[in-house]
């Protein structure tokens, strides 16, 4: 039978998602629309409210960008990096660290994806304290309900439920790995806490976590600034990240902040590229930072590892070299097309327009959704990065039975009103509950805005009728 046959009998050849059927595919976008063909019917001007996993920051089809794609082609050539280094990368580098607070960055290493970006981060970490002869400051300080990536290491420091059925594979997750309370506003603060007392708490208790474990033995603490798909976007109470980097300054410890989906202008409050900076003096600045997403906005697949003073430093005093690379780290096409996309999106304030827009999106959705009665529990986020959380009780907060898949259902039922967003299950033991999550493009408008919310709106009515009609909600 040949590849054409299978085909048309929707077999797919591709090893990923679904095996059993042909998946939903792409095969256009503009702007801010993707047109998909799912069973066999084309959806056209689906409105892209997630941008892949919050990836697009340009829209999709940008003439610009393909031009920036065609010129960065003719300029590179290809060089194994740890032998020959370009131009390109040194470019995007001085771009990041310029386009940061000063001081907070002072060199980067350049990746394929976001996972990638943290095993990187991993190395770099084990060599700085070998570099300062350190051997013994190896465990590592993540989060419950995380997620960093899906190669091993990555997966070592995430804790979530995609994660448990790899654990032979990974670290020795009691010695190396400790997990500590997520920052749950939502379920975990108490009636009678301020946000900064709920942050106190967490603090006080990583402190004790930290003394428990000896200092001595830990090399980093490891946060998303902002949760993604692993927590539907739950900003950080007041003063808790603030917190963390006094802890890592008091015991000698890595303050190490994943923002591989929600940096890089998705959620910058001044016009640049940290989702940090929304909750940290330039002072506080993490001592490393991983990246990805709309760093390349879907354009290429580029993401990084950047590098504060401090870990530069101790190379510098030490062997000044990094041991070990990736055949296409800091590849010259990848990132003379990041580079152009940034340029361009600093050139149209985008990242501002994005912060604008989302935040409007947010309060809108708060303001309709909240207002009545149906299966929202939360809207929360920053700037262009929101998730709504569902609950079968909005005064209990009890979540839905994970089996009722309400996240993937709600992400159909939008799919149906020409919308598309991430729908995500709820965790098992009920820490957290099912939750939409919303990254649209930079270029967003208000009339865009007013249609997400109108459509996440009748989407919401929607599902909740269907809900109530199977004795549900
Ligand atoms: C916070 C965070 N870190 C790391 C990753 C892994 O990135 P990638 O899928 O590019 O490997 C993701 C992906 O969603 C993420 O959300």
């Amino acid at each position: 039978m040949t590849i054409a046959n299978d085909i048309q009998t929707e077999q797919s050849y591709v090893f990923q998602a679904s095996v059993d059927k042909l998946g939903p595919q792409v095969t256009e976008g503009k702007g801010i629309y993707i047109t998909i063909e799912k069973d066999g019917k084309i959806h056209k001007n689906v409105l892209d409210a997630i941008t892949g996993a919050a990836v697009g920051a340009l829209g999709w089809g940008d003439e610009e960008a393909l031009e920036i794609m065609d010129k960065s082609a003719r300029a590179s050539t290809y060089s194994y990096p740890c032998l020959i280094s370009n131009k390109s990368s040194e470019a995007l580098a001085k771009f990041y660290i310029e386009n940061s607070p000063e001081g907070a960055f002072s060199a980067a290493l350049w990746c394929s994806s976001g996972s990638e970006s943290n095993e990187n981060a991993l190395r770099i970490m084990r060599q700085y304290y070998l570099e300062r002869g350190l051997p013994n400051k190896v465990k590592l300080m993540s989060r419950e309900s995380s997620y960093h990536g899906f190669t091993l290491g990555a997966q070592s420091m995430s804790w979530n439920p995609r994660v448990e059925p790899f654990e032979p594979y990974l670290m020795d997750r009691k010695k190396i790995n400790i997990k500590i309370p997520c920052a749950y506003t939502y379920r975990y603060k108490k009636e009678e806490e301020t946000e900064e007392d709920y942050a106190r708490r967490l603090i006080d208790d990583l402190e004790n976590k930290i003394v428990s474990n000896d200092p001595d033995t830990i090399a980093a603490v490891v946060v998303e600034t902002l949760p993604g798909s692993s927590l539907g976007t739950t900003p950080p109470p007041k003063g808790y990240l603030k917190g963390i980097r006094e802890l890592c300054n008091k015991y000698d410890i890595i303050f190490y902040l994943d923002e591989v989906m929600c940096g890089t202008g998705r959620c910058n409050p001044n016009g640049r590229l940290n989702c940090w900076e929304n909750y940290l003096d330039p002072c506080d600045a993490p001592d490393i930072q991983t990246v990805g997403k709309t760093l390349g906005s879907g354009y290429v697949p580029i993401a990084g590892v950047l590098i504060g003073p401090k870990i530069k430093n101790a190379f510098l005093n030490g062997s000044k070299a990094v041991v070990g690379g990736h055949t296409y780290s800091c590849h010259a096409f990848c990132c003379g097309v990041a580079l152009g996309v940034q340029q361009k999106i600093k050139r149209e304030n985008l990242t501002s327009n994005v912060f604008k827009m989302g935040n409007l999106m947010g309060e809108k959705l708060k303001n309709t959704l909240l207002a009545k009665s149906n299966i929202v529990g939360d809207v929360r986020g920053v700037g262009g990065f929101w998730s709504v959380e569902f609950v079968k009780n909005r005064e209990t907060k009890e979540p839905f039975d994970i089996s009722l898949g309400v996240g993937p259902r709600f992400k159909a039922v939008c799919f149906d009103n020409g919308l598309s967003v991430m729908g995500m299950p709820g965790n098992p033991d009920g820490s957290c509950g099912d939750r939409a999550l919303l990254a649209p493009s930079f270029i967003i408008t208000e009339e865009v805005v007013d249609d997400i919310v109108g459509k996440m709106v009748k989407s919401v009515a929607e599902l909740t009728d269907e809900l109530k009609s199977e004795g549900i909600f």
